[in-house]
């Protein structure tokens, strides 16, 4: 029988996804009125709107002058897969990934790139691999923020000054909510669809001068599909990282990333954003400490993410359970929340050990966390009774 009564009081926004990610507050359609539809990104408009994306994005994240910031096709996939193919052949690589993103673009890397010389430092769900061990006359391939396992990087100072190889970082759950040190990052990677909230559909890349001298300098052995080149005749195509983009983007999901970086301006910038985030993680550990049944997959508060929070069950009944079973256990609750319209898409990851993941980036109003608890609380209560019946 379950004990615990059901919450009266639901999330204002039950949307905690890990991707799309919830909208900002007081987002509606309304917001996308002054979208260019029916015009050409190549339009004087047009290009002013691609370029009013780059010119914000670069303020908000305090990109250095000399770095180039692009919008890709493909969201953030598309950018890491241009990232691989465009600049990896030239010396060894150190791969370095603890969770199902990172691992596949070592798959990538190994059996599509066919590259020789390719280093794997892994790690299981909930761990990092020894950054000490990172060979930096390498290039050196990662994850910020590992979304289906919670797991971040706890700062760039492991990332060598003097580095010869290219840091080449998939960023997507973790700009806008930590302070990336861009003196660390070469190439970097990330979607709208993420800690802004925006519409999945472009990636963005922001390269560093050294990215930009390898790419004046080196032609991979491979050949480049149009929709990854960057270079013409040996030199950058800069149109690129003005808004000139490889191919068509949506208008519409243009003006969703504008007024998502209005809303963070308005807010007080990168700086709101990240303590909205820290915020966000702070209610979460403050939950988790005093309830018995759950606890971070990220064990180390130092490694532990701020926007993909990734929860495990750690009572004795469920670890005593068949991993069959306790995936039941995790499916069970995720719906039983759904079904209630208190939390959308908070199973764990496919690939991920059982549990549960909250997205807490910025968009996310800490108030809804805390509604949420209490019907986690129940919704854990009440499958365990059902389970046990
Ligand atoms: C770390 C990481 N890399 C890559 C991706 C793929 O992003 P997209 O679907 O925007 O291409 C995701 C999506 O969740 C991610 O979390």
């Amino acid at each position: 029988m379950n004990l615990i009564q059901k919450p009266d009081i639901r999330p204002a926004n039950p949307n905690f996804s890990s991707g799309p990610c919830a909208k900002r507050p007081g987002w509606s359609v309304d917001t996308l009125n002054d979208a260019l539809t029916g015009r050409s990104h190549r339009s004087a408009p047009g290009k002013a709107k691609l370029a009013e994306v780059i010119d914000r994005t670069r303020a908000i994240l305090g990109v250095p002058d000399d770095y180039r910031v692009a919008i890709v096709p493909a969201s953030d996939t598309g950018a890491v897969e241009m990232a691989l193919w465009s600049f990896l052949g030239a010396r060894g690589v150190d791969m370095l990934h603890w969770e199902s993103f990172g691992s596949g673009w070592v798959t990538d890397v190994i059996k599509q790139l066919k590259l020789k010389g390719v280093r794997s430092l892994d790690a299981p769900y909930g761990k990092l691999p020894n950054l000490s061990a990172v060979d930096f006359s390498h290039d050196v391939v990662f994850t910020w923020n590992g979304t289906t396992s919670g797991v971040c990087v706890p700062d760039g100072d492991w990332i060598a000054d003097d580095r010869q190889g290219l840091t080449i970082c998939d960023a997507t759950s973790a700009v806008f909510a930590c302070d990336l040190p861009w003196d660390k990052l070469d190439v970097t990677t990330y979607s709208w669809q993420k800690v802004m909230g925006g519409e999945a559909a472009h990636g963005m890349l922001i390269l560093s001068p050294r990215a930009v001298r390898r790419l004046e300098s080196y032609t991979p052995a491979w050949p480049m599909p149009k929709i990854f080149r960057l270079t013409k005749g040996g030199k950058l195509i800069e149109g690129i990282f003005r808004g000139e983009t490889i191919n068509t983007p949506s208008m519409i999901a243009v003006e969703d990333a504008i007024d998502g970086l209005k809303w963070a301006e308005e807010i007080g910038g990168r700086k709101a954003l990240i303590a909205r985030a820290k915020a966000n993680l702070a209610v979460i550990e403050a939950w988790v400490e005093k309830t018995a049944w759950v606890g971070f997959l990220a064990e180390n508060a130092d490694i532990r993410s701020r926007t993909s929070v990734c929860l495990m069950v750690v009572d004795d009944w469920f670890k005593g359970l068949d991993t069959d079973k306790r995936s039941a256990v995790a499916k069970a609750l995720a719906k039983k929340l759904d079904a209630e319209g208190t939390a959308y898409d908070i199973g764990g990851y496919r690939d991920a050990p059982p549990g549960l993941r909250l997205w807490a980036g910025a968009t996310v109003e800490t108030a809804d966390l805390e509604k949420l608890f209490p019907w986690l609380d129940w919704a854990y209560a009440s499958v365990k009774a059902e389970m046990e019946d």
